[in-house]
C-alpha cells in the first residue's frame, strides 16, 4: 500500500513495536554472506591493500547476492507464469475474517473463477493480533480468525485452492501490525506451517533503524524463504513483492520474487488505469517467466469504472502479463464483471506456456512515439504468444475512433505474408488481413485485442510490391516510385 494511504505514519515516531530488540550497533551487511567485514580492521592495512580486500569483497560480495537467489540444486522453482486469484484488499480493506474468505473461497469455485485459472485465496493486511505472541510468533486475530490460520488453510485446501498471507519488510505494515523486519525466518517458517503458499510483502520502511535499502529489506525474506525451502524441502513461499514501484524494482527483484509492484496502488478510476499502463509501458521488458511486473490488485467490479474500461483494465493487465488477483465482492459481481474476468481467450494468453514476455507498445498513438502521458498512454501494442502474434488497440479518447496500423509495424509480423484475424474478446474469426487493418468506431476507453496468425504469401498483383515501403525496390536495384 502506498504511505500516504496507510493508517497515519506519523503515528511510528515514538512507537516502538513489542518484541523487538532496537539494534544498538551496526546491522552487519547480510548480503555478503561472508562473516564480519570488520570495519575497523582496515585501518592497519595499507591503503592499497584495503582496495584490493575491497574490490574482492566486492566482488564476492556481488557473486553471492547474484546467485543466491538463482534455481540452485534442490529448491523447486515456483511462480513460472502470472498468479491468478483473489485478494482481498481492494474490496475489504481491513474488514476481513475467516468466514468472509471461506465464503469468498466457495463463491470462487461455484462462479466459475477458479475453473477459469484463478486458484490464489490471499489475505491482504489485517488479520493479525497488534503485538507478537510472548514467543515472538505472529498472532492470528482471536476475534476475526477464531479457528486459526491452519483451519482456514486447511478449508481453502479442501477446496482444491491455494492461500496466500501477507506481511511487511519493515517493523509494522501499512495499518500497522507487525511486519517481518528481523522475524523474516520466524514469520516464513510460521506461514508454511500455517499452509500458505504465497507471500504479499509490503513496504513501509524505518530506514532511520533498518539502515537498509528497499532491495536489502526483501533480500532478507528472499533468504529467509529460500533457507527455509532447502530446510524443509518444501517448495518455497511465492513472493509478491509489494514496492510500489519504488527503487526500480523492475530492474533487480526477479532475483528475489515472483512479482514486483511497479507503481503506487490501484483505485477504480480510468485515471489510475491510464497512468499505471503509461508506467508499465515503459518497462515490458522485465516480465518474463518466474518474474513479473505487477500492476496491482484487479479493480474490475469497483468504482465508476464502465463495462469498455473494466475490459481495457483486464486486457492490459493479462496480456502484460501481471498477476492477476480479483479484489471485488464476488457475492455483489454482476454478470459483466464475471465475464470480463473469465473471458478465457485472454486470459490463456496471460497464461502462456510457451511465451512468457509482455506485449509492447510498437506506436503511441496520439502523442509521439516514447511519450509518458498518464491520460494517453501508448495506443498500439503487440506482442508473440504460444499460436501467433497478439496486438492490443487502447482508445483512450472519450469518444469512438477508428484505428489503423500497418502489419509490419509489428516485429513479429513477415512483409509479405497475409494474417488470419482472431477477435479474442468476441471469440471470432474476421478474416484475413493483408497489410494493415482497420477496426472501426472502437468504444471511448475501449480495447481490442487480437491474435493474427500467418495465413501463407500476400494475393500477387499488390500495388506497391512491397509491403515496407523504406524497402522498395526492384530487382534491377532501382527504388520503386510511389
Ligand atoms: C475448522 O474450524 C471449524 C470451526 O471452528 C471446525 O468446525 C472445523 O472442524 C475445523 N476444520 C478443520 C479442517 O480443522
Ligand atoms: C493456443 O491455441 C490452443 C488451441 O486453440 C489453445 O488451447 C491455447 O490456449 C492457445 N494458447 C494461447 C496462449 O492462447
Ligand atoms: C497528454 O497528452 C495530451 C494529448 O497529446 C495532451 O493534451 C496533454 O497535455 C498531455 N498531458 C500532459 C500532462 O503532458
Ligand atoms: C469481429 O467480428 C465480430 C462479429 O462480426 C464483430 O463483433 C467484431 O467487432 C469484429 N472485430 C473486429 C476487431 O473488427
Ligand atoms: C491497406 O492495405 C491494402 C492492401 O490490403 C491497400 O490497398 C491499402 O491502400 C492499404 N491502406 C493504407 C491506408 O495503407
Ligand atoms: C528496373 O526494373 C523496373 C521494373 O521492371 C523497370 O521499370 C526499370 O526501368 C528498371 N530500371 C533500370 C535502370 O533498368
Amino acid at each position: 500500500m502506498d504511505p500516504s494511504t496507510s493508517a497515519n505514519t506519523a503515528k511510528l515516531a515514538g512507537t516502538q513495536p513489542p518484541d523487538i530488540v532496537v539494534p544498538t550497533t551496526n546491522i552487519p551487511d547480510r548480503r555478503s554472506r561472508l562473516g564480519s567485514t570488520n570495519r575497523s580492521g582496515s585501518k592497519v592495512m595499507t591503503v592499497a591493500a584495503s582496495l584490493i580486500v575491497a574490490a574482492l569483497l566486492g566482488t564476492l560480495a556481488f557473486i553471492t547476492r547474484s546467485e543466491s537467489h538463482q534455481p540452485s540444486t534442490g529448491i523447486a522453482r515456483v511462480g513460472r507464469l502470472p498468479a491468478m486469484g483473489y485478494n482481498t484488499w481492494n474490496a475489504y480493506y481491513c474488514d476481513i475474517d475467516e468466514e468472509l474468505i471461506l465464503r469468498t473461497a466457495k463463491l470462487m469455485k461455484s462462479l466459475g473463477l477458479a475453473d477459469a485459472g484463478y486458484t490464489h485465496v490471499n489475505i491482504d493486511d489485517c488479520y493479525s493480533e497488534k503485538q507478537r505472541s510472548s514467543s515472538g510468533d505472529i498472532v492470528a486475530n482471536h476475534e476475526r480468525f477464531p479457528s486459526g490460520m491452519k483451519n482456514l488453510t486447511d478449508q481453502i485446501h479442501a477446496l482444491d485452492l491455494q492461500a496466500g498471507i501477507y506481511s511487511d519488510s519493515g517493523w509494522f505494515t501499512c495499518q500497522i501490525y507487525p511486519g517481518s523486519y528481523q522475524n523474516e525466518e520466524r514469520d516464513a517458517k510460521l506461514f508454511q506451517d500455517w499452509g500458505f503458499d504465497y507471500l504479499k510483502y509490503d513496504n513501509l520502511p524505518l530506514d532511520s533503524i533498518t539502515r537498509e535499502n528497499i532491495m536489502g529489506r526483501y533480500e532478507r525474506m528472499a533468504n529467509a524463504i529460500s533457507d527455509l525451502a532447502r530446510t524443509s524441502g518444501k517448495p518455497p513461499l511465492t513472493l509478491s513483492m509489494c514496492l510500489w514501484g519504488r527503487e526500480q524494482g523492475w530492474v533487480w527483484a526477479r532475483k528475489y520474487g515472483q512479482s514486483w509492484r511497479t507503481t503506487d496502488d490501484i483505485n477504480p478510476s480510468w485515471g489510475s488505469i491510464t497512468s499505471i499502463l503509461n508506467q508499465n509501458s515503459f518497462i515490458t521488458w522485465a516480465s518474463d517467466f518466474y518474474g513479473h511486473n505487477d500492476m496491482d490488485i484487479l479493480e474490475v467490479g469497483n468504482g465508476a469504472l464502465t463495462y469498455e474500461e473494466s475490459k481495457s483494465h483486464f486486457t492490459a493487465w493479462a496480456l502484460m502479463k501481471s498477476p492477476l488477483l480479483i479484489g471485488t465482492d464476488l457475492a455483489t459481481a454482476t454478470e459483466a464483471t464475471l465475464e470480463i474476468l473469465t473471458s478465457p481467450e485472454i486470459i490463456a494468453i496471460n497464461q502462456d506456456p510457451v511465451v512468457g514476455a509482455s506485449i509492447s507498445p510498437f506506436r503511441w498513438g496520439i502523442n509521439p512515439d516514447w511519450v509518458s502521458n498518464n491520460t494517453h498512454p501508448a495506443q498500439y501494442w503487440s506482442g508473440e504468444s504460444q499460436n501467433g502474434t497478439i496486438f492490443m488497440l487502447l482508445n483512450t479518447l472519450d469518444e469512438p475512433t477508428d484505428m489503423f496500423f500497418r502489419l509490419t509495424e509489428s516485429p513479429w509480423i513477415r512483409a509479405g505474408r497475409q494474417y488470419s484475424v482472431r477477435d479474442l474478446w468476441t471469440h471470432t474469426d474476421n478474416g484475413t488481413a493483408v497489410r494493415n487493418l482497420t477496426v472501426h468506431a472502437v468504444p471511448p476507453h475501449g480495447v481490442v485485442a487480437l491474435l493474427l496468425q500467418d495465413a501463407g504469401d500476400e494475393p500477387a498483383g499488390i500495388w506497391p510490391p512491397c509491403a515496407v515501403t523504406e524497402w522498395c525496390m526492384y530487382e534491377n536495384g532501382t527504388h520503386v516510385e510511389l
